[in-house]
């Protein structure tokens, strides 16, 4: 007989290895990618007219960021609707259109399921604000104290507290984020049958997995304590200071009853969980077998450029991943953190740095993540102010720039209007490209054998066919300023990804073969390694 607490986790062949064990995904923010209908917005139909690209570039699965109704408060993750497709992308036509053109090229599709808090025009809190019966228990509304202040001294990650008045009420509601933004209660029994029927809703018509926003912060403290310490924005990585807010122990059933759903499906849907937690063994939890498949690993993310630090932002990941039996979701770039060429320093710097960080990430084992541009080598663009929406930038009355200038339209094509991002050369779009995008227009990257883009596609090539890169059993190395992934598969072959950190160039003994470079002035030849700085190389045992 089975123990109560018997998982159906353990009844999978320990040797079962789930599509997305090792994937490599490509992250989408629609209003940025592709628009097909000229309104200066993407939308899914341009995804669909772009799924030869991504399937020529050689990712495994696309991640679409929030295709929902939002009023837009932050960029679609105030979500008014879950179960339908915001009508500046498309349709629910469009949607199943492109999931079945993306399968059809053999590419995966994941969406993101925003759980943490809703749109404050989602009906649910249209009702609460409305004074509907019961209605106010499905978010966490408050007394003020006694001198009318918020009920505690939690902050909001946009800036400010994180409540506010509801003025008909006199009642304070809790948003982690945006007061555009409620947080849900997760201990009312409607929120959790709710986001069980959106699950189903999308993975019944084929979607193959989810990215879950926030994924730490959907309970919290039930007396709603104050925390010992306050958030700021440095702070990249939820910790003690917040222990009231993030982490509370019985998340981890909400992620029980979700690993049971997704089993229910033969094709094995993904997820990862965004898990902001200062802690990586509180973030791995997040992946045991019964909970999450993966959880984004924050750390390359918030580590400065240097062997040593990277070592250590590697070896921990995959450490305490390894006690739960996971592999890490690597992720370099995404929708709200800098771009790679400029984070590592701008110019002909960052960039060199940004083409040996795509060798690092892409033989990592694990799952790795892109966000698109990545591949084209972009850096942030700059936005002028009065163009800008992120709320981060609004909340702090512009002292803090925010996520816009990673969010502009994607350069295609040089030449055409918004280079080809949009047909229409009139178009109002989202948001402004900056002079010189065409310099970075996929088209033309594909005509230069040393592009950012080919350097992308030959990796993804060699990672689809190697045992190793990506997938073998990895330690890491750092010596000055040199970072060595060691690679080993269940067969005994042997490689490694070597990547000189430094400005300066170094010749270290390697009697491998290369297989693949960042920089043309790489090479390998009677058993030594010519690596300029900064520059990689993926090295293969003969
Ligand atoms: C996540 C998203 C971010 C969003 C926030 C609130 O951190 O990545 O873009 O603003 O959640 O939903
Ligand atoms: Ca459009």
């Amino acid at each position: 007989m089975l123990a109560p607490d018997f998982h159906a986790a353990h009844l999978v062949a320990p040797d079962f290895e789930p599509w997305w064990r090792d994937a490599v995904t490509y992250q989408i923010y629609v209003s940025s990618f592709a628009d097909a209908n000229g309104d200066g917005i993407g939308d899914l139909p341009g995804v669909t007219a772009r799924i030869p690209y991504l399937a020529r570039l050689g990712v495994d699965a696309l991640w679409l960021t929030p295709h929902y109704p939002s009023p837009g408060a932050d960029g679609g993750y105030d979500i008014s609707d879950h179960m339908s497709v915001h009508p500046d992308f498309g349709t629910l036509h469009d949607y199943d259109e492109l999931l079945s053109v993306a399968h059809a090229a053999g590419l995966r599709v994941l969406i993101d399921i925003v759980p943490n808090h809703v749109s404050e025009q989602h009906p649910w809190f249209l009702e609460a604000r409305a004074g509907g019966p019961g209605a106010r228990e499905r978010f966490h509304f408050r007394a003020p104290r006694d001198d009318g202040a918020p009920p505690n001294n939690w902050q909001s990650l946009f800036g400010g507290p994180a409540w506010t008045l509801d003025e008909a009420s006199g009642l304070y509601y809790l948003h982690l984020f945006s007061p555009e933004q409620p947080d849900l209660n997760w201990s009312h029994p409607d929120v959790r049958a709710h986001f069980e029927q959106i699950l189903r809703f999308w993975l019944d018509r084929g979607t193959d997995g989810v990215r879950v926003d926030v994924a730490a912060g959907l309970l919290k403290d039930p007396e709603l304590r104050d925390n010992p310490g306050t958030y700021t924005p440095g702070l990249f990585g939820h910790g003690p200071e917040q222990v009231h807010t993030w982490d509370q122990e019985g998340v981890h059933d909400i992620y029980r009853s979700w690993n049971a759903l997704l089993r229910e499906y033969d094709h094995h849907p993904a997820s990862v969980g965004e898990v902001c937690l200062a802690d990586l063994s509180a973030t791995a939890r997040y992946c045991r077998p019964d909970e999450l498949g993966s959880a984004f690993t924050i750390e390359l993310l918030k580590t400065a450029w240097g062997a040593g630090e990277y070592a250590r932002a590697i070896e921990g990941p995959l450490t305490t991943f390894s006690e739960v039996g996971a592999k890490p979701a690597w992720v370099l770039s995404n929708h709200d953190k800098s771009r790679m060429p400029t984070r590592f320093g701008d110019g002909h710097l960052g960039a060199a740095r940004a083409r040996a960080a795509a060798l690092l990430l892409l033989a990592l084992p694990g799952q790795a993540y892109l966000y698109a541009g990545d591949e084209l080598g972009l850096p942030d663009a700059d936005v002028p102010a009065h163009a800008r929406r992120d709320p981060i930038f609004h909340r702090s009355a512009g002292e803090r720039l925010g996520r816009d200038g990673v969010r502009v339209p994607m350069p295609w094509t040089a030449g055409e209007p918004h280079c080809g991002f949009s047909a229409r050369p009139d178009a109002p779009l989202y948001l402004p490209q900056p002079e010189g995008w065409a310099a970075y227009a996929a088209q033309q990257q594909w005509e230069d054998v040393h592009s950012f883009l080919n350097l992308y596609a030959e990796l993804l090539r060699i990672r689809k066919t190697s045992p190793l890169f990506g997938t073998g059993l990895a330690s890491i190395a750092a010596d000055g300023d040199v970072l060595t992934v060691h690679l080993r598969d269940s067969r005994g072959n042997a490689g490694r990804c070597v990547i000189n950190m430094g400005d300066d160039a170094v010749t270290t003994p390697d009697a491998g073969r290369l297989l693949a470079l960042s920089h043309f002035d790489v090479w390998a030849f009677e058993g030594l390694l010519f690596l300029p700085g900064p520059s990689a190389a993926w090295m293969i045992d003969p």
